[in-house]
């Protein structure tokens, strides 16, 4: 099988690209190597002979209609991620998650690739103060990236909807793991925790997320990829619930730090409450998270630890910049 992953050698694209290739199936990954964007990720299969590389935006029309040539199913990872971003700066996001996604939607459908999986996030339902989200329920993003992803998951049921399309859409909950950019709640505060600077907590620190590790949501992705309905929509959650206070605290105690490093600093403006999935209908195709939450925080915070030479030089010149931007007023 040879697939077009885009956004490979961001986080959890850089975890797919590995599964894909262990698993025997030619890869081609496009990525515009945006800050997010590493190439240190993938450079442990970089001269696999199953593996190839373009470098390129999944809005250029030009660039994807080559890309997809001869590609069993594409897989689009590429977006731009961060809310925080999204909320300093939202054109990025409309140009990559909206425009982005139409554009390399139709260039498969002129190529008549085989199936086009969007890999989406529960952030597009909205808050929910109980229960949990089925995917038959209506969508309602709070932020301009949730609102972006949103615009590009429309696009992908009206191609299905109007081209017959074979599409098919995963919808994940928050992600961590190895290789995550700094910016996201889990990556900042392990490497602020190493570094004994503080941890910016928005607000009361009660907001809840559903948390799953990159290599069960990769493969959730790939069961949806594999066993999925043409034009249908599979959340993608591990089902570990916890407000973000309870998270900082096991963070602290990992890396042997104590509470004088918390900071509850001012919240973000239309901020979720409560993220919450129903992950009835991909566990019906046999797929379920491999691994308890407690372990995979631990393994992570191992994997920062001992990975210093991977974040820190991340840490300087842009990111120092949007750290400033982003909590210097706070
Ligand atoms: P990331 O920010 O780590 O990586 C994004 C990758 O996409 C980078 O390699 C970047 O260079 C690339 N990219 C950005 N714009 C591009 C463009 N226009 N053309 C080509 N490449 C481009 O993101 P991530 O956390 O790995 O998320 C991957 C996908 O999963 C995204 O679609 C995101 O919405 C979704 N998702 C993420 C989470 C999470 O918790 N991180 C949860 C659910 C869903
Ligand atoms: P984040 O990792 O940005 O993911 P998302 O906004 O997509 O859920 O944030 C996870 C939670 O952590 C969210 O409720 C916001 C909160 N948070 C903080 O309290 N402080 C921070 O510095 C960051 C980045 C997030």
């Amino acid at each position: 099988m040879k697939l077009l992953v885009t956004g490979g050698c961001g986080f959890i694209g850089s975890a797919f690209v590995h599964m894909a290739i262990e698993r025997g199936a030619e890869v081609v990954n496009l990525d515009k190597l945006t800050y997010a964007g590493n190439p240190e990720n993938v450079a442990d299969v970089a001269d696999h002979p199953a593996y190839s590389f373009v470098h390129a935006d999944i809005a250029d029309a030009e660039a994807v209609a080559e890309a997809v040539k001869g590609v069993d199913a594409v897989v689009n990872f590429a977006a731009e991620s961060h809310v925080d971003r999204s909320i300093l700066d939202p054109g990025e996001f409309i140009q990559t998650d909206v425009l982005g996604t139409a554009v390399l939607l139709d260039a498969c459908r002129t190529a008549g690739v085989g199936r086009f999986l969007q890999v989406s996030t529960d952030e597009v339902y909205g808050s929910i103060p109980s229960g949990a989200f089925k995917e038959t329920d209506p969508i309602n993003p709070s932020s301009p990236y949730s609102a972006s992803k949103a615009g590009g998951d429309l696009q992908v049921l009206a191609w299905h909807r109007t081209y017959g399309m074979d599409v098919v859409i995963t919808r994940g909950s928050n992600t961590f793991g190895p290789r995550q950019y700094p910016e996201k709640l889990i990556p900042l505060f392990v490497t602020n925790a190493l570094d004994g600077l503080s941890l910016p907590v928005y607000g009361d620190g009660m907001q809840v997320r559903d948390w799953i590790f990159a290599d069960d949501h990769c493969e959730g992705i790939w069961t949806a990829l594999h066993s999925g309905a043409a034009g249908e929509v599979y959340n993608v959650g591990g089902g570990y619930e916890a407000p973000n206070i309870e998270i900082t605290q096991r963070i602290l105690e990992l890396t042997g730090r104590d509470e004088s490093l918390i900071a509850h600093v001012e919240d973000r403006p239309g901020h979720d409450r409560r993220y919450a999935l129903d992950t009835t209908r991909l566990r019906e195709l046999g797929w379920e998270p491999s691994r308890g939450f407690p372990e995979a925080l631990a393994q992570t915070v191992e994997w920062y630890t001992s990975r210093r030479e991977w974040w820190e030089p991340i840490k300087s010149g842009e990111y120092r910049a949007y750290y400033e931007r982003q909590y210097g007023g706070r």
